[in-house]
């Protein structure tokens, strides 16, 4: 597609023998969404640091009829995720959603969080998303063929929760990434959505299970009754896999899943315009 294509064609109408790209693609949402495109016949690329759950992942995908490999990667390294772009147009010849899904979580109050915590969720949060930008969307891009960058964001990079500091940055910065984007790659045939979920059923809050020796153990504080006080309900991965599929049809940049986020949408919102109150 050349640059003079109009927004309207951004973005994939169907699934059916498009190659897709799912970090974190092992567990959770990313193996929820995998699944999902799995039924829709695409071709899938599912790219996770965790070897075993990969293998059982492509195994069980495979076992369906799908055209799967699995790249062991770490998306906070910038060489392994150019080298899953490598792997991906080597096994499939293009690429056209690109799912930057992967993430953990480390709780506790942000004054307390030690700055290996920190370096954790920068690396993982934002700079694999931004390396998955690098990597993928000029090939994307170049390739001509249309294609969509989803980006799993959180409710949290909306609306900051408590003790949830290191979150809530990265994935605020999640949100401006893909807004950016979206705003950059208008015309080239690529749609761009983030997807920010308040509680969905998935192994996040055992994310520590990732941490790389190096960056130590956590210091999370956080208990069951903090996570039980998080608001929202939970819902199930494949739910909002069916809603991401949706909006990626419409090419919608931003993707809500639970309906009681948006009167807290609504009130930062607010309380940021009161704030005009007070200015010059
Ligand atoms: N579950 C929720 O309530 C919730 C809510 C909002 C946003 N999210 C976001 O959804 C995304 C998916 O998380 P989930 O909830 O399915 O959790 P999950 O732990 O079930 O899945 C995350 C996957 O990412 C992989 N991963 C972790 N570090 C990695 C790395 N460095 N490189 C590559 N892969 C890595 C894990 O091995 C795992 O397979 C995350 O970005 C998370 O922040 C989750």
């Amino acid at each position: 597609m050349t640059g003079n294509v109009s927004e309207s064609q951004d973005g994939l109408a169907d699934f059916a023998g498009k190659v897709a790209v799912i970090t974190g693609g092992a567990s959770g949402i990313g193996l929820a969404f995998a699944q999902a495109l799995a039924r829709e016949g695409a071709k899938l690329v599912i790219a996770d640091i965790e070897q075993g759950a990969l293998e059982d992942a492509v195994r069980r995908l495979g076992e369906r009829g799908t055209e799967v490999i699995g790249v062991k990667t770490d998306v906070g390294d910038r060489a392994s995720v150019e080298a899953l772009a490598d792997r991906s147009w080597e096994r499939f010849g293009a690429v056209h959603v690109l799912a930057n899904n992967a993430g953990v979580a480390t709780f506790g109050p942000t004054q307390a969080m030690s700055h290996e915590d920190w370096l954790w969720s920068m690396q993982v949060n934002l700079w694999g998303p931004i390396h998955g930008v690098e990597a993928f969307v000029p090939r994307m891009i170049a390739q001509g063929e249309g294609g969509h960058v989803l980006f799993t964001a959180s409710f949290a990079g909306l609306v900051p929760n408590r003790e949830l500091g290191p979150y809530n940055v990265t994935k605020a910065g999640v949100v401006a990434l893909a807004e950016s984007l979206r705003k950059d790659v208008r015309g080239s045939g690529i749609g761009v959505s983030v997807l920010c979920p308040m509680r969905v059923t998935s192994n996040i809050d055992h994310s520590y299970r990732n941490r790389p020796a190096e960056l130590g153990r956590s210091t999370s504080t956080y208990s069951a009754e903090d996570l039980a006080a998080l608001q929202g309900r939970t819902l199930a991965p494949e739910a909002v896999a069916a809603l991401v599929l949706d909006a990626i049809r419409r090419n919608q940049l931003y993707i809500h899943t639970h309906k009681e986020a948006e009167p807290l949408v609504r009130g930062r919102s607010e309380r940021i315009a009161a704030a005009f109150a007070h200015a010059l």
